[in-house]
């Protein structure tokens, strides 16, 4: 059955606009949604619907935490508008690998603990990111060192990882981003597949499964709904994986996209291939940039495309994917000026997610609604 949808009134006259999500301090009623929803709106009198209640999957959001800049523990504005909109959360940073097991010896679960408290006190479900990525920076320093068994001391990371986290995290990204379809080899050469080849992949599936059997275990990347060979190569792995036993139980689409391109043809295709192959398929990291030509400012058109392409995406995905194996969409951050993007170079700005940086509602959000409303 569909969550209820909270059609929100917001004529009452009670509140004014434009304090922004910070300006009450709500609970959890239906006043709290009208004062988040009325303190996001641009227009003084309109229905807004509650992404969340739109959807009978996760409506997840990406957060900082502990003491990281924007966390949700320090800048307190966000969490009206976290949550009124969605009931999915995942850490952006601190359940990164050097976050959570800075020395070999040593793991650090009390920021990521905190997250997950707070994720169950607002009944929300929290998504693991990520027992193991490439990525330089989040690969512990003594790791980037070690010299004694790799896969021994690979499987007792993401071991001792999934066996703290049991019920407390509901899903994890087990291996993030893998596939490299510029490399001879298919894999993306990190300093795990230098030392144990392609197993290092299906050793984590298989450690990850021994220690928590009731996490939903996901293979995560990027670019897959818009390179074809990229595609076919993770596909070929999941095949493989499939034929042996490797427990695999669904692929995140990461979703860093843009107004412009793959067609919305292929994206759709590239759900229905791996939902065809009986996984559960999530839409795991999304935002949609606008800025290929350099705007100086977000404009209407841009916002319009926008809404557009939040809209087929996601009814592509709702169409591709058959009810039982969503497994959810989930936005990478809440507001624009906070986007990862605009953190890569000083001289690029983009506006790629659904609120503005007062919380007030995008276009891109409405597209977002429309297309949950239509499934
Ligand atoms: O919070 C500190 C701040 O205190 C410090 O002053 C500042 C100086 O560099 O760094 C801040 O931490 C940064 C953190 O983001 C929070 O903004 C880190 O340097 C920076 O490396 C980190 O970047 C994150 C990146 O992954 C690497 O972990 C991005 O926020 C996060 O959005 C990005 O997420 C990835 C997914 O995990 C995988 N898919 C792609 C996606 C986007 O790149």
């Amino acid at each position: 059955m569909n969550k209820l949808m909270l059609i929100v009134l917001v004529s009452l006259g009670l509140f004014s606009c434009g304090g922004g999500g910070g300006s009450a301090t709500p609970s959890n009623s239906v006043s709290s949604v009208i004062v988040s929803s009325l303190s996001s709106s641009s227009s003084s009198s309109s229905v807004i619907p509650v992404l969340k209640d739109l959807a009978e999957f996760p409506i997840g959001m990406e957060v900082s935490a502990a003491d990281q800049t924007r966390s949700i523990f320090i800048n307190k504005t966000q969490l009206p508008t976290i949550k009124t909109h969605f009931d999915s959360l995942v850490a952006g940073v601190i359940m990164k690998m050097s976050f959570l097991h800075p020395e070999e010896f040593k793991y650090h679960y009390t920021d990521a603990d905190n997250l997950a408290s707070f994720a169950a006190e607002n009944n929300m479900i929290l998504h693991g990111h990520t027992l193991i990525w490439h990525w330089d920076s989040q690969i512990p320093r003594w790791m980037k060192n070690y010299t004694g068994n790799w896969q021994t001391m690979l499987d007792d990371h993401v071991t001792q990882i999934t066996t703290h986290f049991a019920g407390k995290v509901v899903s994890w990204d087990v291996v993030n981003e893998a596939i490299d379809q510029e490399s001879k080899s298919g894999y993306r050469e990190s300093i795990f597949y230098q030392k144990l080849g392609a197993k290092y992949i299906e050793n984590a599936f298989v450690a990850a499964r021994k220690a928590d059997p009731s996490a939903v275990l996901y293979y995560n990347d990027y670019n897959i709904e818009a390179s074809q060979k990229k595609l076919d190569l993770m596909l070929a792995m999941l095949d493989d994986f499939k034929a042996r036993g490797i427990p695999v139980d669904g692929v995140g689409f990461q979703m860093h996209t843009n107004i412009y391109d793959p067609s919305i043809e292929q994206i759709q295709a590239s759900f229905k291939a791996v939902a065809d192959r009986g996984y559960i398929v999530r839409i795991s990291e999304m935002d949609v940039t606008v800025n290929r030509y350099n705007a100086p400012y977000l404009t209407s058109i841009l916002m319009q495309e926008q809404k557009n392409r939040y809209k087929s995406i996601i009814k592509a995905y709702l169409a591709a994917v058959p009810k039982a194996q969503r497994g959810g969409i989930t936005f990478w951050g809440l507001v624009d000026g906070e986007s990862w993007v605009n953190e890569i170079d000083p001289n690029y700005r983009d506006w790629p997610l659904l609120f503005n940086d007062d919380y007030s509602l995008k276009p891109a959000f409405l597209g977002v609604a429309e297309a949950l409303r239509e499934q």
